[in-house]
Protein backbone atom coordinates (compact mmCIF):
# COMPACT_ATOMS: atom_id res chain seq x y z
CA UNK A 1 0.00 0.00 0.00
CA UNK A 2 0.91 3.11 -0.42
CA UNK A 3 0.78 5.87 2.36
CA UNK A 4 0.92 9.51 1.92
CA UNK A 5 1.08 10.68 5.62
CA UNK A 6 1.59 14.28 6.86
CA UNK A 7 3.90 15.08 9.79
CA UNK A 8 3.56 17.53 12.39
CA UNK A 9 6.64 17.41 15.00
CA UNK A 10 5.35 20.35 16.67
CA UNK A 11 7.02 21.65 19.65
CA UNK A 12 8.68 20.74 22.66
CA UNK A 13 8.99 17.30 22.78
CA UNK A 14 7.23 17.14 19.45
CA UNK A 15 10.31 16.23 16.86
CA UNK A 16 11.89 13.74 19.53
CA UNK A 17 8.33 11.69 19.81
CA UNK A 18 7.10 12.17 15.94
CA UNK A 19 10.92 10.89 14.84
CA UNK A 20 10.33 7.48 16.88
CA UNK A 21 6.94 7.30 15.38
CA UNK A 22 7.88 7.62 11.96
CA UNK A 23 10.67 4.66 12.94
CA UNK A 24 8.47 2.53 13.49
CA UNK A 25 6.14 3.19 10.20
CA UNK A 26 9.31 3.05 8.57
CA UNK A 27 9.66 -0.97 10.03
CA UNK A 28 6.27 -1.89 9.41
CA UNK A 29 6.93 -0.75 5.47
CA UNK A 30 9.84 -2.56 4.93
CA UNK A 31 8.36 -5.76 6.85
CA UNK A 32 4.70 -5.80 5.64
CA UNK A 33 6.08 -4.37 1.61
CA UNK A 34 4.63 -1.17 1.97
CA UNK A 35 5.40 2.55 1.19
CA UNK A 36 5.36 5.85 2.44
CA UNK A 37 5.83 9.35 1.52
CA UNK A 38 5.89 11.92 4.58
CA UNK A 39 5.14 15.46 3.61
CA UNK A 40 6.75 18.12 6.68
CA UNK A 41 3.74 20.08 7.84
CA UNK A 42 4.07 23.50 10.11
CA UNK A 43 1.76 23.67 12.74
CA UNK A 44 1.86 25.58 15.92
CA UNK A 45 4.52 27.16 17.94
CA UNK A 46 7.11 26.20 14.57
CA UNK A 47 4.72 27.47 12.53
CA UNK A 48 4.32 30.77 14.44
CA UNK A 49 8.49 31.31 13.90
CA UNK A 50 8.35 30.80 10.57
CA UNK A 51 5.39 32.45 9.18
CA UNK A 52 4.05 34.09 12.00
CA UNK A 53 0.83 32.70 12.35
CA UNK A 54 0.54 28.98 14.04
CA UNK A 55 -1.45 27.32 11.00
CA UNK A 56 -1.08 29.00 7.27
CA UNK A 57 -4.11 28.53 4.71
CA UNK A 58 -1.81 26.58 2.39
CA UNK A 59 -0.66 24.11 5.34
CA UNK A 60 -4.53 23.39 6.19
CA UNK A 61 -4.51 22.31 1.82
CA UNK A 62 -1.38 20.32 2.35
CA UNK A 63 -2.80 18.41 5.59
CA UNK A 64 -5.99 17.59 3.37
CA UNK A 65 -3.80 16.45 0.73
CA UNK A 66 -2.13 13.55 2.60
CA UNK A 67 -4.16 10.12 3.52
CA UNK A 68 -3.58 10.62 7.15
CA UNK A 69 -1.48 13.49 9.63
CA UNK A 70 1.16 12.41 12.51
CA UNK A 71 1.51 14.84 15.07
CA UNK A 72 3.79 15.45 18.14
CA UNK A 73 2.72 17.96 20.54
CA UNK A 74 2.16 21.94 20.10
CA UNK A 75 2.78 24.73 22.42
CA UNK A 76 5.15 26.29 24.68
CA UNK A 77 5.94 27.56 28.49
CA UNK A 78 3.02 30.08 28.69
CA UNK A 79 5.23 31.81 30.92
CA UNK A 80 8.63 32.24 28.95
CA UNK A 81 7.92 32.12 25.43
CA UNK A 82 7.36 34.58 23.18
CA UNK A 83 4.73 33.16 21.74
CA UNK A 84 1.99 33.81 24.27
CA UNK A 85 2.83 37.48 24.10
CA UNK A 86 0.71 37.25 20.60
CA UNK A 87 -3.25 37.63 20.38
CA UNK A 88 -5.05 34.27 21.72
CA UNK A 89 -5.74 34.12 18.53
CA UNK A 90 -2.67 34.02 17.29
CA UNK A 91 -0.85 31.51 19.81
CA UNK A 92 0.21 27.69 19.09
CA UNK A 93 -3.12 25.81 20.60
CA UNK A 94 -5.13 27.92 18.09
CA UNK A 95 -3.37 26.43 15.11
CA UNK A 96 -4.62 23.07 16.36
CA UNK A 97 -7.99 24.19 16.71
CA UNK A 98 -7.97 25.69 13.22
CA UNK A 99 -6.93 22.09 12.06
CA UNK A 100 -9.70 20.18 13.49
CA UNK A 101 -12.19 21.97 12.89
CA UNK A 102 -10.29 22.76 9.25
CA UNK A 103 -10.67 19.39 8.75
CA UNK A 104 -13.73 18.84 10.66
CA UNK A 105 -12.45 15.83 12.73
CA UNK A 106 -15.32 15.82 14.97
CA UNK A 107 -14.57 12.30 16.68
CA UNK A 108 -11.59 12.36 19.36
CA UNK A 109 -10.83 8.57 20.23
CA UNK A 110 -8.51 8.34 22.99
CA UNK A 111 -8.15 4.69 24.73
CA UNK A 112 -6.89 4.46 27.85
CA UNK A 113 -5.81 0.90 28.97
CA UNK A 114 -4.11 -0.11 32.11
CA UNK A 115 -0.64 -2.37 30.87
CA UNK A 116 -0.39 -5.07 33.10
CA UNK A 117 3.29 -4.22 33.06
CA UNK A 118 2.28 -0.64 34.52
CA UNK A 119 0.10 -1.64 37.63
CA UNK A 120 2.91 -0.59 39.56
CA UNK A 121 3.04 2.97 37.89
CA UNK A 122 -0.95 3.69 38.44
CA UNK A 123 -1.48 5.73 41.34
CA UNK A 124 -4.78 4.11 42.08
CA UNK A 125 -5.05 1.63 45.45
CA UNK A 126 -3.55 -1.87 44.38
CA UNK A 127 -6.98 -3.44 44.37
CA UNK A 128 -8.27 -1.59 42.20
CA UNK A 129 -5.27 -1.28 39.53
CA UNK A 130 -5.47 -5.35 39.92
CA UNK A 131 -8.85 -5.24 38.38
CA UNK A 132 -7.00 -3.06 35.55
CA UNK A 133 -9.74 -1.26 33.09
CA UNK A 134 -9.53 -0.85 29.18
CA UNK A 135 -11.53 2.61 28.00
CA UNK A 136 -12.50 4.02 24.83
CA UNK A 137 -12.81 8.17 26.11
CA UNK A 138 -15.16 9.40 22.81
CA UNK A 139 -14.53 13.13 22.68
CA UNK A 140 -16.70 15.66 20.27
CA UNK A 141 -13.68 17.58 19.22
CA UNK A 142 -15.07 20.44 16.92
CA UNK A 143 -18.15 22.40 18.79
CA UNK A 144 -18.97 23.27 22.46
CA UNK A 145 -17.06 26.07 24.44
CA UNK A 146 -13.46 25.64 22.40
CA UNK A 147 -15.09 26.90 19.37
CA UNK A 148 -18.20 29.47 20.72
CA UNK A 149 -18.59 32.85 20.20
CA UNK A 150 -16.33 34.42 22.85
CA UNK A 151 -15.58 37.68 23.76
CA UNK A 152 -13.97 39.87 26.74
CA UNK A 153 -15.19 43.63 27.13
CA UNK A 154 -15.66 46.39 29.84
CA UNK A 155 -19.46 46.58 31.09
CA UNK A 156 -20.09 49.53 33.75
CA UNK A 157 -16.42 49.74 34.49
CA UNK A 158 -16.38 45.77 34.99
CA UNK A 159 -14.43 43.81 32.78
CA UNK A 160 -16.70 40.49 31.57
CA UNK A 161 -15.92 37.39 29.75
CA UNK A 162 -18.16 35.46 28.10
CA UNK A 163 -17.42 31.49 26.26
CA UNK A 164 -20.51 30.20 24.66
CA UNK A 165 -21.18 26.40 25.18
CA UNK A 166 -23.15 25.20 21.75
CA UNK A 167 -24.23 21.80 20.27
CA UNK A 168 -27.00 21.27 18.03
CA UNK A 169 -28.71 17.78 17.85
CA UNK A 170 -27.07 16.62 14.57
CA UNK A 171 -23.24 17.71 16.18
CA UNK A 172 -24.47 15.00 19.12
CA UNK A 173 -26.19 12.80 16.58
CA UNK A 174 -23.13 11.91 14.63
CA UNK A 175 -20.46 11.49 17.56
CA UNK A 176 -23.27 9.75 19.37
CA UNK A 177 -23.30 7.20 16.81
CA UNK A 178 -19.48 6.81 16.75
CA UNK A 179 -19.30 6.59 19.93
CA UNK A 180 -22.09 3.05 19.75
CA UNK A 181 -20.14 1.92 16.51
CA UNK A 182 -17.24 1.76 18.61
CA UNK A 183 -19.15 0.48 21.80
CA UNK A 184 -20.55 -2.59 18.99
CA UNK A 185 -17.05 -3.86 18.29
CA UNK A 186 -16.01 -3.36 22.27
CA UNK A 187 -17.80 -4.30 25.27
CA UNK A 188 -21.06 -2.89 24.29
CA UNK A 189 -21.36 -0.21 26.81
CA UNK A 190 -21.77 3.22 26.38
CA UNK A 191 -21.55 5.83 29.07
CA UNK A 192 -22.62 9.17 28.08
CA UNK A 193 -21.24 11.76 30.22
CA UNK A 194 -22.67 15.57 30.72
CA UNK A 195 -23.96 17.99 32.77
CA UNK A 196 -27.95 17.50 32.78
CA UNK A 197 -28.46 18.73 36.16
CA UNK A 198 -27.45 22.12 35.31
CA UNK A 199 -26.80 22.74 31.20
CA UNK A 200 -29.24 22.88 28.26
CA UNK A 201 -26.48 21.61 26.06
CA UNK A 202 -26.21 18.89 27.92
CA UNK A 203 -29.98 18.03 28.04
CA UNK A 204 -30.03 18.19 24.47
CA UNK A 205 -26.88 15.68 24.66
CA UNK A 206 -28.85 13.38 26.79
CA UNK A 207 -31.97 13.60 24.47
CA UNK A 208 -30.36 12.99 21.12
CA UNK A 209 -27.84 10.35 22.93
CA UNK A 210 -30.68 8.40 24.39
CA UNK A 211 -32.36 8.33 20.45
CA UNK A 212 -29.44 7.08 18.87
CA UNK A 213 -29.35 4.11 21.63
CA UNK A 214 -32.99 3.31 20.19
CA UNK A 215 -30.82 1.89 16.99
CA UNK A 216 -28.24 0.29 19.01
CA UNK A 217 -31.01 -2.12 21.20
CA UNK A 218 -27.46 -4.62 22.00
CA UNK A 219 -25.56 -1.82 24.10
CA UNK A 220 -26.57 -0.79 27.28
CA UNK A 221 -26.53 2.88 27.68
CA UNK A 222 -25.97 4.56 30.67
CA UNK A 223 -26.24 8.22 31.27
CA UNK A 224 -23.27 9.80 34.29
CA UNK A 225 -23.07 13.44 35.57
CA UNK A 226 -19.51 14.58 34.82
CA UNK A 227 -18.78 15.01 38.17
CA UNK A 228 -19.63 11.62 39.30
CA UNK A 229 -17.59 10.72 36.58
CA UNK A 230 -14.45 12.14 37.60
CA UNK A 231 -15.11 10.52 40.59
CA UNK A 232 -15.67 7.24 38.99
CA UNK A 233 -12.52 7.48 36.95
CA UNK A 234 -10.40 6.50 40.04
CA UNK A 235 -12.63 5.03 42.39
CA UNK A 236 -13.63 1.91 39.72
CA UNK A 237 -12.16 2.54 36.02
CA UNK A 238 -12.93 -0.88 35.13
CA UNK A 239 -16.22 -0.19 34.78
CA UNK A 240 -16.30 1.81 31.97
CA UNK A 241 -16.31 1.07 28.30
CA UNK A 242 -16.98 3.65 25.67
CA UNK A 243 -17.26 7.34 27.61
CA UNK A 244 -18.98 9.41 25.33
CA UNK A 245 -18.71 13.29 26.25
CA UNK A 246 -18.20 16.83 24.87
CA UNK A 247 -15.37 18.93 23.98
CA UNK A 248 -14.74 20.39 27.63
CA UNK A 249 -15.55 17.41 29.65
CA UNK A 250 -13.39 15.43 27.14
CA UNK A 251 -10.71 17.42 27.44
CA UNK A 252 -10.75 17.00 31.16
CA UNK A 253 -11.85 13.43 31.67
CA UNK A 254 -9.07 12.04 29.24
CA UNK A 255 -6.21 13.40 31.26
CA UNK A 256 -7.39 11.92 34.52
CA UNK A 257 -7.55 8.87 32.47
CA UNK A 258 -4.13 9.12 31.56
CA UNK A 259 -3.27 9.63 34.60
CA UNK A 260 -4.49 6.80 35.85
CA UNK A 261 -2.78 4.22 33.71
CA UNK A 262 0.47 5.48 34.83
CA UNK A 263 1.39 8.33 32.83
CA UNK A 264 0.18 10.67 30.20
CA UNK A 265 3.28 9.51 28.20
CA UNK A 266 0.90 6.25 27.46
CA UNK A 267 -2.11 7.93 26.03
CA UNK A 268 -2.52 7.63 22.32
CA UNK A 269 -5.44 9.40 19.97
CA UNK A 270 -7.49 9.42 16.57
CA UNK A 271 -9.32 12.44 15.35
CA UNK A 272 -11.30 11.61 12.54
CA UNK A 273 -14.28 12.89 10.23
CA UNK A 274 -16.63 10.93 7.82
CA UNK A 275 -14.13 9.98 5.76
CA UNK A 276 -10.78 8.14 6.33
CA UNK A 277 -8.83 10.91 7.35
CA UNK A 278 -7.53 11.33 10.53
CA UNK A 279 -5.20 13.59 12.86
CA UNK A 280 -3.23 11.14 14.72
CA UNK A 281 -1.49 12.61 17.88
CA UNK A 282 -0.34 11.71 21.64
CA UNK A 283 -2.90 13.15 24.29
CA UNK A 284 -0.15 14.79 26.21
CA UNK A 285 1.25 17.78 26.07
CA UNK A 286 4.55 19.73 24.53
CA UNK A 287 6.52 19.51 28.05
CA UNK A 288 8.49 22.10 26.68
CA UNK A 289 10.49 21.31 30.54
CA UNK A 290 12.26 18.07 29.63
CA UNK A 291 12.40 19.09 25.35
CA UNK A 292 15.96 17.92 24.16
CA UNK A 293 16.65 15.86 26.70
CA UNK A 294 16.22 12.35 24.92
CA UNK A 295 13.97 11.22 27.81
CA UNK A 296 10.21 11.72 26.77
CA UNK A 297 8.15 8.67 26.28
CA UNK A 298 7.58 7.69 22.55
CA UNK A 299 4.62 5.18 23.73
CA UNK A 300 1.71 7.46 22.94
CA UNK A 301 3.37 8.32 19.59
CA UNK A 302 3.95 5.13 18.38
CA UNK A 303 0.56 4.21 19.59
CA UNK A 304 -1.06 6.60 17.47
CA UNK A 305 0.56 5.53 14.65
CA UNK A 306 -0.44 2.16 15.06
CA UNK A 307 -3.77 3.50 15.14
CA UNK A 308 -3.54 6.06 12.15
CA UNK A 309 -2.69 2.20 10.84
CA UNK A 310 -6.02 1.07 11.90
CA UNK A 311 -8.36 3.28 11.25
CA UNK A 312 -6.95 5.43 8.44
CA UNK A 313 -5.57 2.34 6.04
CA UNK A 314 -7.74 -0.63 7.59
CA UNK A 315 -4.23 -2.39 8.05
CA UNK A 316 -5.37 -4.18 11.65
CA UNK A 317 -2.50 -6.75 11.52
CA UNK A 318 0.32 -3.96 11.07
CA UNK A 319 -1.35 -2.20 14.05
CA UNK A 320 -1.76 -5.42 16.08
CA UNK A 321 1.99 -5.80 15.49
CA UNK A 322 2.89 -2.14 16.77
CA UNK A 323 0.91 -2.79 19.70
CA UNK A 324 2.00 -6.12 20.56
CA UNK A 325 6.13 -5.00 20.49
CA UNK A 326 5.31 -2.09 22.81
CA UNK A 327 3.86 -5.08 25.36
CA UNK A 328 6.51 -6.91 24.68
CA UNK A 329 8.61 -4.08 25.26
CA UNK A 330 7.47 -3.26 28.47
CA UNK A 331 7.32 -7.16 29.62
CA UNK A 332 11.04 -7.40 28.91
CA UNK A 333 11.13 -4.14 31.63
CA UNK A 334 12.27 -1.48 29.72
CA UNK A 335 10.89 2.03 30.89
CA UNK A 336 11.33 5.71 30.16
CA UNK A 337 11.25 7.67 33.49
CA UNK A 338 7.76 8.91 33.66
CA UNK A 339 6.32 5.13 33.64
CA UNK A 340 10.10 3.84 35.76
CA UNK A 341 9.68 1.50 38.63
CA UNK A 342 12.14 -0.59 40.92
CA UNK A 343 13.96 -3.58 39.30
CA UNK A 344 13.25 -2.43 35.40
CA UNK A 345 15.57 -0.66 32.84
CA UNK A 346 15.21 2.91 32.29
CA UNK A 347 16.13 3.78 28.93
CA UNK A 348 15.75 7.00 26.71
CA UNK A 349 13.28 8.23 23.70
CA UNK A 350 15.80 6.69 20.88
CA UNK A 351 16.08 3.52 23.02
CA UNK A 352 12.87 3.15 23.14
CA UNK A 353 11.90 3.70 19.66
CA UNK A 354 14.04 1.48 18.33
CA UNK A 355 13.89 -1.47 20.72
CA UNK A 356 9.87 -1.05 19.59
CA UNK A 357 10.98 -0.86 16.31
CA UNK A 358 13.39 -3.97 16.28
CA UNK A 359 10.46 -6.40 17.85
CA UNK A 360 8.28 -6.08 14.90
CA UNK A 361 7.51 -9.14 13.16
C1 LIG B 1 -5.77 18.26 24.02
C2 LIG B 1 -5.11 19.56 24.39
C3 LIG B 1 -5.73 20.67 23.54
C4 LIG B 1 -7.21 20.70 23.85
C5 LIG B 1 -5.07 22.05 23.75
C6 LIG B 1 -3.60 22.02 23.41
C7 LIG B 1 -5.76 23.14 22.96
O1 LIG B 1 -5.23 19.80 25.74
O2 LIG B 1 -5.66 17.84 22.85
O3 LIG B 1 -6.39 17.66 24.90
O4 LIG B 1 -7.62 21.33 24.84
O5 LIG B 1 -7.97 20.10 23.11
MG1 LIG C 1 -6.16 18.24 26.85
Amino acid sequence: MEMKIGVIKGDGIGPEIVGEAMKVLDRIAEVYGHSISYTQLLMGGASIDVNGIPLTDDTLEQAKNCDAVLMGSIGGDAKTSPWYQLEPSKRPEAGLLALRKGLNLFANLRPAMLYPELKGACPLKEEIADRGFDMMIMRELTGGLYFGRRSTQIEDGVTVARDELTYSEEEIRRIAKRGFDIAMKRRKKVTSVDKANVLDSSRLWRKVTEEVAADYPEVQLENMLVDNCAMQLVKDPAQFDVILTENMFGDILSDEASMVTGSIGMLPSASLNETKFGLYEPSGGSAPDIAGKGIANPIATILSAAMMLRFSFDLDREADAVEASVSEVLKEGYRTIDIMSEGMKQIGTKEMGDLISSHIR
